[in-house]
């Protein structure tokens, strides 16, 4: 296949969703699709979707310490479709948000009983921070839920972005009928048996099913017609650009759990989800996904994976021309060379070596601390530096201080590497020179502690500290008396200045004080 194609064929997404809205779910059923679980035995009943949940435990089981759940990878239709697996509340931390710089598209999973919830308007905003166009599932719909128009409604005004259903639940609960599918202009039917064995049935002009159908009886359908007619009349109108720059949601309904409407989600996701596109560099130029050069970005880096190999993996994002093994590269940061033989490739049942690979695809290169998140690395002459990925202000910090004065050693090791991994954050005092950690959720806390006595056999003791306000200042600003009992000044590994204020009050307090001193924060 030409570059051209290859890279055509390339639909590199996220899921985002609160935690139970049903991302695993989902994710399992994406993998059917693509054939990627196809030992026998995997699928219990077709018709139900059920799986034998011993088969997918096994799989589960080795998430968050094996590579094959970051990313996956799975044939469709002619298309390879790369998963990236977003960390869901249990390890929820900066990884999660960079992990959607490295995607094409999101899809947002919503469940319908509960509509919007926390984690899932987060997420949302960083995808809408970077435009990417994203689709929404709203599950569940074998469960009474909430009213469709209602869910519809919320998500425009909690997430301020335009909806667009493509399909139209026909009830829900006991009651669910199945899909009005305007997109497609037919329905689909939960229970074919009792309609003639029809699983699809088309409309007419008129926008309705001819026939003499078991459905057709319910009030249901009428309410269904009802409401799509509505739609039509009074939604948004369809737009690809605008679906295309993040601005409208197509949304879709269905039930993960029976694999209902899943399949006709994924048809059209496939055709509205982009390929991968142009990238822009730090001087503004944009590297096509079909140059010549190879190009790529570090986004993600995780120590130790495998126990068994004490190995750390740095995940790359490949953003121009083809991956080869044993290819040669520079990192632009270190101006390091160096020959990429360690590569994997992510499927959904094991690590195999990569191939080939393309603009899109996510490969995994054993690293040896040669990397960092943010690097580049390019193949050739040329001198390639992408933008720096976003950090995000960490709202809740820890001290932290090594139990035994004996162990400093691996306490710093442990602190620099996992540091490095970009899921937590490390300021010192700049008054005592005490070590400070950072991070978006209070998870990370405890698998940082746990990971610095496992893997480094480094104890700490944590101190919280609660929530903070961090504000960066420039040098130049820095007056080491402008620190009281109400900010905490520090220093970021940088080597940044930082406040950290107890409050919106004190950091108000602070602005007034100083007028000239501009406080930044991240993101
Ligand atoms: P997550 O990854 O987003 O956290 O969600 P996950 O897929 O694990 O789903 C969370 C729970 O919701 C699971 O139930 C799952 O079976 C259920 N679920 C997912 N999709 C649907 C759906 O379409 N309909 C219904 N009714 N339930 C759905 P659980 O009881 O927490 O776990 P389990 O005991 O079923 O494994």
């Amino acid at each position: 296949m030409t570059l051209e194609k290859e890279v055509a064929s390339r639909k590199t997404f996220a899921i985002i969703s609160h935690p139970d809205a049903g991302k695993t779910t989902i994710t399992e059923q994406l993998l059917l699709f693509g054939g990627a679980i196809r030992q026998a035995g995997t699928v219990k009943g077709k018709k139900s979707g059920k799986f034998a949940k011993s088969d997918w435990m096994e799989i589960e089981k080795q998430r968050g310490i094996s590579v094959t759940s970051s990313v996956m990878q799975v044939e469709y239709d002619g298309f390879q479709v790369n998963i990236v697996d977003t960390p869901g509340h249990e390890d929820f931390s900066e990884d999660t948000y960079r992990t959607l710089m490295a995607v094409d598209s999101a899809v947002m999973v919503i469940d319908s009983a509960k509509g919007i919830e926390p984690q899932t308007k987060k997420l949302f905003e960083v995808c809408s921070m970077r435009g990417i166009p994203i689709f929404t599932f709203i599950n569940k719909l074998d469960r009474d839920g909430r009213e469709p128009l209602e869910l519809i409604a919320e998500l425009e005004e909690v997430l301020g972005i335009d909806a667009y259903p493509m399909n139209w639940p026909m009830g829900m609960g006991k009651g669910f009928l199945g899909l009005y599918d305007l997109y497609n202009n037919r329905v689909e039917l939960t229970h074919p048996e009792l309609n003639g064995d029809n699983d699809f049935l088309p409309l007419n002009e008129d926008g309705e099913v001819d026939g003499d159908f078991e459905f057709k009886k319910s009030s249901i359908y009428d309410q269904a017609l009802e409401d799509a007619q509505l739609l039509v009349e009074a939604g948004n109108e369809f737009s690809e650009e605008k679906v295309a720059a993040g601005k409208l949601t197509p949304v879709f309904f269905g039930s993960a759990l029976t694999g209902f409407g899943v399949q006709t989600f994924l048809d059209a996701f496939i055709d509205f989800a982009p390929s991968p596109s142009a990238k822009k560099t730090e001087d503004g130029e944009l590297i096509e996904p079909l140059e010549e050069q190879f190009t790529g970005f570090i986004f993600k880096i995780q120590a130790n994976m495998n126990p068994a190999h004490r190995d750390r993996i740095a995940f790359v994002r490949i953003c121009s021309g083809e991956f080869t093994p044993g290819m040669d590269v520079t990192v632009t940061r270190s101006k390091k060379k160096m020959k990429l033989s360690h590569t994997t490739q992510f499927m959904a049942d094991n690590r195999e070596t990569v191939r080939t690979a393309v603009a899109g695809d996510i490969i995994g290169l054993y690293d040896t601390g040669n990397f960092q998140i943010g690097d580049t690395i390019f193949s050739g002459k040329k001198a390639v530096q992408f933008e720096p990925l976003p950090q995000f202000t960490p709202e809740l910090f820890n001290k932290v201080a090594a139990k035994n004065v004996m162990k400093q050693k691996s306490f710093h090791k442990g602190i620099e590497q996992l540091v490095q991994e970009g899921a937590i954050q490390l300021y010192k005092t700049y008054h005592t020179g005490e070590y400070i950690l950072g991070a978006v959720g209070q998870l990370q806390f405890e698998v940082f502690q746990y990971r610095l006595l496992n893997e480094y056999n480094a104890e700490v003791t944590m101190t919280p500290m609660g929530s903070k306000i961090a504000r960066w200042i420039d040098e130049e600003d820095l007056d080491p008396n402008m620190s009281s009992s109400r900010n905490l000044l520090c220093r970021d590994r940088f080597d940044q200045p930082v406040f950290l204020f107890e409050n919106r009050f004190a950091m108000n307090w602070f602005a007034d004080k100083h007028p000239d001193v501009e406080l930044k924060s991240l993101l």
